[in-house]
């Protein structure tokens, strides 16, 4: 952070006052009433399970009339990737990503890394047609794609700000409650830790002619505590924690258990995201970690370790899945998520076993 841009010392915003103060997106209402019908439809079908997954970053604008912003990083890799496993896996998907960030299925086209139109061909100067060498790859992709969208069971959703993340995170997670332990919910986006309040975003553009510009921001309320405890105690709920310092990623993911009181963190460090991730769960004095599973695509499993720092909660249980540590096992290219997802599902069916 540089000198110009610090957090405010003020009280920070419970997030009581944070919702009383600060404006609703104009289209809290039309989105509230897309995922009730969502989950109207799907609860009515016996033992279908519903998945909210939070995706991309959330921005900051400096003006309502928004030339500038802060932005926290995120491409949405994570969170377009997984939805397509939990699909795959039977699941319903509310998918909240941010406007423009990468999404299920359309992800293995981006227009940065294999833009769509270079997989095509003209014929007999008319017909369009795809590659050969590349239909083989978009025949799965296309299939599971049209089956989501025949059968209803992706919902998506944008937003943009830090502000209408909240707003519309709070109402999507109370529709959902009455799913019981049949709702999941995979927290995969990076929200921003500060905001600057309604009353101190300039309208318009701000003039260079201000000079030096220095930035005062209050602290984002901690809003994971009353979704686990008041907007749906019973469902599965799943954090992220991203690190750049490897020696924090645990340490910080045990903390945000005890906080929170939720079913499990998945750390992650920033630059070995893609190949390894670990599991943190509590776990019952003496025993694995609730529905720790020695799959075969389970990375390493280390013993539930104590922790007298954390008075909260006594054990903890990591489990790492990582990539590499399937040697070619699987005879195909395997991604993270894949594992993950797969994981979360057997924890997941255990909880509603419960
Ligand atoms: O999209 P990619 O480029 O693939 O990157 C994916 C990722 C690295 C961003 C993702 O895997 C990840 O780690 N996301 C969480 C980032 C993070 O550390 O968030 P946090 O410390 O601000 O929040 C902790 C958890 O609480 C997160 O699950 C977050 O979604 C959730 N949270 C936080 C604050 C808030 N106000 N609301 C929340 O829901």
């Amino acid at each position: 952070m540089s000198d110009s841009v610090q957090a405010s010392s003020s009280q920070p915003f419970s997030t009581e006052a944070y919702f009383q103060s600060q404006q609703p997106p104009p289209t809290l209402a039309a989105k509230t009433a897309q995922v009730a019908a969502f989950v109207e439809k799907w609860q009515g079908v016996k033992g279908k399970r519903v998945v909210l997954i939070t995706s991309g970053g959330t921005t900051v604008p400096l003006e309502s009339n928004t030339v500038r912003f802060l932005d926290n990083f995120s491409a949405g890799t994570r969170g377009a990737t997984s939805a397509e496993y939990f699909l795959a896996a039977g699941y319903a998907v509310v998918f909240f990503h941010r406007l423009h960030s990468l999404r299920p299925f359309s992800r293995h086209y981006s227009h940065s890394l294999n833009p769509f139109l270079d997989l095509l061909t003209i014929k007999n100067g008319t017909e369009i047609g795809v590659k050969a060498d590349d239909a083989a790859g978009l025949l799965p992709v296309l299939r599971a794609y049209n089956q989501a969208q025949e059968s209803g069971s992706l919902l998506s959703m944008d937003f943009q700000t830090v502000n209408e993340y909240l707003w519309l995170l709070r109402a999507i997670t109370r529709e959902m409650a009455p799913l019981g332990r049949r709702g999941m919910f995979y927290l995969a986006a990076a929200v921003s830790d500060f905001f600057l309040p309604d009353e101190r975003v300039a309208e318009h553009k701000i003039q260079s002619s201000v000079g030096m510009f220095s930035l005062e921001m209050d602290q984002v309320p901690k809003v994971l505590r009353p979704l686990v405890q008041e907007w749906i105690p019973e469902g599965y709920i799943v954090s992220f924690k991203l690190e750049t310092d490897e020696n924090l990623l645990i340490p910080k993911s045990r903390a945000a258990l005890s906080r929170y009181g939720h079913q499990v963190v998945v750390g992650n460090d920033l630059h070995r995201r893609k190949q390894e991730v670990v599991f943190v769960e509590r776990s019952a004095k003496g025993t694995p970690a609730k529905g720790a599973g020695n799959s075969r695509l389970t990375g390493v499993q280390t013993p539930p370790v104590m922790d007298a720092d954390l008075p909260e909660v006594e054990e903890y249980a990591e489990t790492w899945l990582k990539l590499d540590q399937l040697q070619g096992s699987e005879g195909r290219e395997v991604e993270i998520e894949e594992l993950i997802v797969r994981e979360l599902v057997l924890r997941h069916t255990k909880w509603t076993q419960e």
